[in-house]
This record gives C-alpha cells, structure tokens and sequence, in this order.
C-alpha cells in the first residue's frame, strides 16, 4: 500500500487497543471507582439486553466520544433539553459537562433499572421513567424545548411507538428547537427525514462500539 494510503487509513481506522483506551474501557487513565462505575454499567446494560433487546438496541453503553458529539449539537438557544433514552447516563453526563443548566434537563428513560441507575448517579436532576411516545405529557404547559437528545433505537422499535415518538417530537419542539439522533444503521435513512424533517448536522462517530453516524434535525418548513 502507498505510504498515503496507509496513512490516511491508520489515520481513519483506530487501532483496537487505541480504540479501547478512546471509550475508556482500559488504560491507565481512568482512575478505579471510575472503571469500577463504567464496568457497572456495561453489565447492567448487558442485563437489560438479554431482557428487552428491541427497547435496548444496542450492545453496550455509548462511547464517550459520541456522548460528546451528541451534546456539542446543543444549540445555544434558550429552552429545556429533553433526553429521551438515557440508559446507564454516559450521554446525560456529557450534556452536563457541555455545561447545560442542571434545571434545563429533563431526562425520560423507559427502564425502571435505567431509571434506578440514573437517579443514584444524578440525584439532582428530573428523572421521568416514562414513554418518549408520550413526552409532551411529561413537560410544564407551554414549555419551549431547544433540543431533544435521543438514544432511542428508533429502527428496532416497533412501528407505531416509532411513528408516535416522531410526532411527539415534533409538538415538543415546536418548529424551533430541533432533534438530535444517533443510530448504528450508517447508511440508512433516519425515520425522521422520513417524516420529513430537514436534517441541518450529521456526524460519523468511528470511536465507538460499534461506529455510530449523530444527526441533528429542524421540523419541515
Ligand atoms: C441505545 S440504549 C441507550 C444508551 C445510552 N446512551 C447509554 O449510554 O447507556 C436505548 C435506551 O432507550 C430506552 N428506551 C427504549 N424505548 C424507550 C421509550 N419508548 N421511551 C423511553 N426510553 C426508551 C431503553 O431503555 C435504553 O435505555
């Protein structure tokens, strides 16, 4: 292979051991009540796979790298962000450490284990076990959403819930916040340009397990 090539290639495609050290899952970094944290939540995660797979949709928590593409996403608009499937809380943390108000999050997570999980973890924060498919249920009256952040596996929920959290979220951002998605299908359309919303970011997330594509998408004009 020509030296470029082999460059740009290594430069494309981490090496295992990088990888893994990138989602912090070895390496001398990571101090041990912090491993011990991330190693916990890897196998409640893979406990509540092995029960409810097509809710779950995916192997393992995300990364951190696409905890914190998701989160940079966030516009600086005023608003609530809500977070919609937050599992073990690797994405709510990197929404914090993006430095969003605390008071401004609003987190639904479907899991009564999840949900267990993220109020041990975020004590201060409003923790709904709830029904994306229901979100505006769970908003103050009027509430003005600049974004919501979504880990739900869209693809492998069933269709009608999908098509229900579609247009909740639509009357929850109502033509002004937008909807940031992340999915593992790389190349396939996502439900919501489906439903014909415009999608204004897209993100390919190699560094995670496995690589993940982030879009963030505005209501049709
Ligand atoms: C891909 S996992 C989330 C991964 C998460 N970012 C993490 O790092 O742990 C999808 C999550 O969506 C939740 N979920 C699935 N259907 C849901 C629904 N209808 N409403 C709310 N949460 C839902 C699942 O319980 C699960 O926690």
């Amino acid at each position: 292979m020509p030296a470029k090539l082999t460059r740009t290639f290594r430069e494309r495609v981490p090496h295992p051991l990088r990888f893994l050290k990138s989602l912090r899952l070895v390496g001398p970094s990571l101090p041990p009540a912090r491993f011990a944290q991330r190693a916990r939540g890897v196998l409640w995660f893979a406990a509540q796979l092995l029960r409810h797979p097509r809710a779950v949709g995916a192997i393992c928590p995300s990364g951190q790298p696409l905890a914190r593409r998701m989160a940079a996403l966030i516009p600086e608009t005023p608003g609530l962000v809500v977070e919609c499937g937050a599992g073990t809380g690797v994405v709510t943390q990197a929404i914090l450490d993006r430095g969003i108000d605390r008071r401004q999050l609003i987190v639904i997570e479907y899991s009564p284990l999840f949900c267990r999980i993220l109020r041990g973890k975020f004590p201060d924060l409003t923790i709904i076990q709830g029904d994306a498919a229901k979100m505006t249920s769970y908003l103050p009256e009027g509430a003005r959403v600049a974004a919501i952040v979504s880990s739900l596996p869209l693809m492998s929920l069933p269709r009608a819930t999908r098509a229900a959290i579609i247009s909740q979220a639509d009357s929850t951002i109502r033509g002004t916040g937008c909807v940031i998605q992340f999915t593992y299908a790389l190349w396939s359309t996502s439900p919501f340009r489906q439903a014909g919303y415009r999608r204004d970011a897209r993100a390919f997330i190699l560094r995670n397990l496995p690589p993940a594509r982030v879009e963030r998408f505005r209501s049709a004009e």
